[in-house]
């Protein structure tokens, strides 16, 4: 089967009856309001509010195919299923179907619309754990599909609750998160001893390979650090594409799936070297995994940097040189362009990419980025080489001198049995002058911490903030980015003016009047042509779909947010103006509190 296929079936599957569920747009993969990850890491992400009871303009039952980029995953990236990137197929019930339904479908869509064989299906379930349940529900419902129960397995939270941040015990105020049941497949290759004695799903193997996690999405964290029930219960669904159709082909190789072929097929031709030469599957899977995640990080907007975003796609890149470099010396100038291309080739009709301007950006930043750090990977590498004794002062001066970022200094080191330490590297960093300053103008990072009663509350003061300086500045004042914690709000504004005390106390001032008046928050769905045209204020950075959900604060402010809010505004209690900042060229932040 091909990934083209495969999307097909997808959608196919979630379109029809009795399922009924409506496509929604995938989200970029930089989210501009949600600084919970640095990128858009599961499906589930931009639709937070919604499973925490805003309505969503599209209804109750929702499915996409959504790109995420997971960073923790770039060491376990080699193996035979790891990536940094994926695509999540997923669906989700918010407060509509349940457990019986969902699974029930989840082994239709593999068996019968996939048709993968029923004997190699393995499930799992949550066998109670923090206070909440063993979850015989999930259990029930798979027994009745006629899966035995030698192909049902019990873990505890460490695998089967999902949340964004892990476990209950891991979860911030105001998280949300539940027990869940995945679904793996059996490849039915030999059991490697060395991963244990037994196998089982969860065995790191290589044998089983987890194809979906079906969330029930039912407990929020509070204030006293318990869970409790929400009162809309949901199902959060999410399979990766890659492994999935690994499963469908029966080939134990994410890396073998058409999407990767290619990109594969031209590491080899540049190398002159075998993928089917075990010595050489590590480094080139990691180049293919890499480069696919640059070039789709380059077409959301983010460049090479030293910081954050920026600083990921960097370290992308230069892994991916260094992996290339231990492949083939001497590698053919443009041949991280050419990749560049292919992988836009592969990904053209489906996610809409390999556009003229896209194809332009990403050969100039791959190359641009790649063609410095070539210059220095040889000394690099070979200053490393000669260096008995490497050290965080080493990985320090690979940093500053050759660009090696330190995690690829710390690889290196770990081949020859070394460990570095990288607190001591950042201390080395700090204590240098003319790196302790790394400007962050110009970056915008936008969001809400969690979603707890006071991070909502800066929120909706963010929208008066927004139009206050509007009243103030007039219509060009633009919104760039915020940042919500529960200590205080952060707001950067585009401004043609200088802000002074004077107008900083005229913007606080309408602000409290407002609150003061308790004026009503709530919110229309419409489209967005019209919501357009009554001035509602808008991310310009943001792609909208054709619906849009506009939040009104009385009639004194309207824009596109997708919420959650507080109900009236004197909830808010009255916001204090703490420091101004110019960040930038007629770049203004504001702190308030
Ligand atoms: N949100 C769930 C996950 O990422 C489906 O596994």
């Amino acid at each position: 089967m091909t990934h083209k296929d495969l999307r097909i079936k997808f959608v196919q599957f979630w379109e029809e009856k009795p399922r009924n569920h409506k496509y929604v747009p995938p989200a970029q993969l930089v989210l501009s309001n949600d600084a919970t990850t640095l990128f858009t890491s599961s499906g589930m992400q931009p639709l937070v509010p919604y499973l925490m009871g805003e309505t969503h303009q599209k209804g109750n039952r929702l499915y996409n195919i959504q790109p995420c980029i997971r960073t923790q995953d770039i060491e376990g990236v080699g193996d035979n299923r790891h990536t940094t990137f994926f695509e999540m197929m997923g669906n989700w019930s918010l407060g509509d179907y349940f457990k019986k339904e969902q699974l029930s479908w989840m082994f239709d869509f593999f068996s019968k619309k996939l048709g993968m064989p029923e004997e190699k299906l393995y499930i799992t379930v949550f066998k109670g754990d923090y206070g909440v349940p063993k979850d015989e529900e999930s259990a029930e419902a798979w027994k009745k599909l006629g899966i035995p129960n030698e192909r049902i397995f019990y873990y505890g939270a460490d695998k089967n609750w999902w949340s964004r941040s892990g476990r209950p015990d891991q979860m911030p105020v105001g998280e949300i998160g539940g027990p869940d049941s995945e679904i793996f497949y059996d490849f039915g290759t030999k059991h490697d001893p060395q991963f244990g004695k037994e196998c089982h799903p969860n065995c790191d193997c290589g044998r089983f390979l987890e194809i979906g996690n079906s969330v029930f999405i039912e407990y929020q964290k509070k204030e006293d650090g318990k869970l409790s029930e929400l009162t809309q219960k949901n199902v959060d669904y999410g399979g990766g594409l890659e492994r999935i159709l690994a499963a469908c082909n029966n080939i134990p190789d994410i890396f073998q799936i058409d999407i990767f072929v290619n990109i594969i097929s031209e590491i080899e031709k540049e190398t002159g070297l075998l993928y089917s030469d075990k010595k050489n599957q590590e480094a080139m899977r990691v180049v293919a995994d890499h480069m696919r995640a640059a070039v789709f990080m380059i077409i959301d907007g983010v460049l090479p940097a030293k910081k954050e975003h920026g600083y990921v796609l960097r370290r992308m890149l230069r892994r991916s040189a260094v992996k290339m470099h231990f492949l083939k010396r001497n590698l053919t100038p443009n041949f991280y362009s050419i990749i560049g291309r292919e992988i836009l080739r592969i990904y053209d009709k489906e996610q809409n990419v390999n556009k003229k301007d896209q194809q332009d950006i990403v050969a100039k930043v791959i190359s641009q980025e790649m063609n410095k750090f070539s210059e220095t990977l040889d000394k690099g590498l070979r200053l490393f080489e000669k260096k008995q004794d490497i050290n965080e002062k080493i990985a320090f001066d690979l940093y500053q001198s050759y660009g090696f970022p330190f995690e690829i200094t710390q690889e290196l080191a770990r081949q020859k049995g070394l460990d570095l330490n990288k607190r001591l590297f950042e201390e080395e960093l700090e204590s240098h002058k003319s790196l302790s300053r790394t400007a962050s103008a110009g970056k915008f990072k936008g969001g809400l911490s969690d979603h707890s009663d006071q991070v909502i509350k800066y929120h909706t003061a963010t929208h008066l903030l927004h139009q206050a300086l509007r009243d103030v500045f007039g219509n060009s004042a633009r919104q760039e980015g915020s940042n919500i914690t529960q200590e205080r709000l952060r707001f950067d504004v585009r401004l043609d003016h200088k802000l002074t005390e004077e107008d900083a106390k005229r913007v606080e001032k309408i602000i409290n009047d407002r609150i003061d008046e308790n004026l009503e928050v709530f919110y229309k769905i419409m489209p967005r042509e019209e919501a357009e045209r009554i001035g509602a204020a808008s991310f310009f950075k943001e792609k909208y779909g054709d619906e849009v959900k506009v939040y009104f604060i009385g009639d004194y402010s309207k824009e596109f947010c997708g919420g959650p809010h507080v109900r009236t505004t004197s909830e808010i209690g009255h916001i204090h103006i703490k420091k101004v900042k110019k960040i930038g060229e007629k770049l203004v932040r504001i702190y308030a509190e």
